[in-house]
């Protein structure tokens, strides 16, 4: 871990355990700070009080065991009984179809601070369009400006822990009549963290969150991009990306090509984007454009699977992965579960299979067989398609596999799996980014390079 340890222990109340929220409220705690958490849902309340993290989140449940026997993390139901210097406000600020934040939970938290007669110092997390703390700081009136900050939270799901243990950098936004004891009192809290701080104001802070998920969804939606062109020219576009990231200006990190990316987050912010343009009379051609592509990716892998088992209706077709991606059960915005209902749709008959979000995806897709083992799903499947790219999909039996399929047929959206490892087992493998069926040849190489 990367945190300096030499920060004076800080009373502090985290609002709202959702991932930012827990995973923030357990980081903190690790580096010996006194964290109120407050968490208003009845149902995650007693999850939590009884010692469990309410979602699958690698190493949260051990940190929030070690962080409640050490007596250095508490679970709040209301935010009124806190007596904390710095307050983390981290609910939820979901947005609805035409990219509009719903950030009334902020508010009500605002609020609630106004009625106390402690002055903490108050810092927004919860993702918010830029302008957004502006506005709240002049309709609402009830916190203090120069105690009022944002500092956004940019972990991934999956490796939230060690992403809030070592961000790239810290932002720290905060208004022009700034407490400067406040201001420090937060440089020395987050730049215990082994990162840059930038010092910037609210609608930077916000713009640097909004703009940095938004960028990682316009390289996925062009890798994607590129994998269609390459699956229709005869060109495998592993080797392509790869060589393309070669170059300092534009790296490989979030070039892998899938059918889609989704997550409560990258959709999210493209469209945030898109509708704080038009807000401001800006067309924002770029980011909109990457959400047609999203889209059009999905839709596109769909209408490849009903090629190639030769239309879907009627057809048992299994998928392996539900998740929007590994590590997490997390569904929201998942291209697993939007393939599964275009299929659903299609009058197909889908078995699915996740290792952590089954339950919850069966919920959500009606019509959507849950199995509990992958074995359970492929069973007479007559195509197996790879959803979500959980490593234990690579180890599966795959020859084990092959006797139990009505057809041996894998379309993987994810190049999770070897073609020549699959085709020698006599599979019909096809994937995004490879044209399809295509003879395995030699593998490219690129001399000097760990590519
Ligand atoms: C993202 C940002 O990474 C994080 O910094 C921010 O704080 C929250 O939003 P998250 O939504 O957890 O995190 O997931 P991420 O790992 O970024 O993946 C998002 C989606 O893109 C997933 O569906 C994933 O499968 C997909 N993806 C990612 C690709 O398809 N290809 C890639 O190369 C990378």
């Amino acid at each position: 871990m990367s945190e300096r340890n030499t920060v004076p222990r800080r009373s502090i109340t985290v609002v709202g355990a959702g991932y930012v929220g827990l995973v923030s409220a357990v980081g903190l705690a690790r580096l010996g700070h006194r964290i109120e958490l407050v968490e208003t849902d009845r149902a995650r309340l007693l999850q939590l009080r009884s010692g469990r993290v309410p979602f699958s989140e690698p190493g949260v449940q051990e940190a929030l065991t070690t962080a409640l026997s050490a007596g250095n993390l508490t679970i709040l139901d209301q935010l009124s009984s806190s007596t904390a210097q710095i307050v983390l406000v981290c609910v939820g600020t979901p947005i609805d179809d035409q990219g509009h934040a719903d950030v009334s939970a902020v508010e009500t938290v605002l609020a609630e601070l106004g009625r106390m007669a402690t002055r903490p110092i108050v810092v927004i997390r919860s993702t918010t369009p830029v302008g957004t703390c502006q506005r709240l700081l002049r309709d609402d009136h009830v916190v203090d400006e120069s105690r009022f900050f944002t500092v956004p939270e940019f972990l991934a799901q999956g490796s939230a822990l060690a992403d809030f243990a070592a961000p790239h950098r810290v932002v720290i936004g905060r208004s022009r009549s700034a407490d400067l004891d406040a201001e420090a009192a937060l440089v020395e809290l987050f730049g215990a963290f082994d990162a840059p701080v930038c010092l910037v104001t609210l609608e930077e802070a916000e713009l640097i969150k909004n703009g940095a998920n938004a960028f990682l969804a316009l390289k996925i939606s062009f890798a994607n991009e590129l994998a269609g062109l390459a699956e229709r020219s005869g060109a495998e576009i592993g080797p392509v990306l790869d060589a393309i990231g070669l170059d300092p200006r534009i790296g490989s990190s979030y070039m892998r090509p899938s059918f889609g990316f989704g997550g409560s987050c990258l959709p999210k912010e493209l469209q945030t984007i898109a509708t704080s343009g038009l807000e401001r009379g800006l067309s924002m051609h770029v980011a909109a454009a990457a959400t047609q592509a999203n889209l059009a990716h999905q839709r596109m892998f769909a209408e490849r699977i009903d090629e190639i088992v030769g239309g879907v209706a009627g057809r048992r077709i299994a998928l392996l992965g539900l998740a929007f991606k590994a590590n997490t059960d997390d569904i929201r915005s998942s291209p697993a579960i939007e393939l599964a209902r275009w299929l659903i749709g299609h009058d197909a008959i889908v078995v699915g299979y996740d290792p952590a979000a089954g339950s919850r995806a069966a919920r959500a897709v009606a019509g959507l067989v849950a199995c509990d083992t992958a074995i359970d799903a492929l069973a007479g499947a007559e195509a197996c398609v790879i959803a979500t790219e959980w490593p234990e999909f690579k180890d599966l039996d795959w020859s084990h596999v092959r006797g139990l399929l009505a057809s041996p047929i894998v379309v993987d959206g994810r190049r999770l799996l070897d073609p020549g490892e699959m085709r020698d087992l006599g599979y019909r493998y096809e994937r995004v980014g490879s044209p399809p069926s295509v003879a395995v040849g030699r593998e490219p190489t690129v001399l000097g390079s760990q590519v």
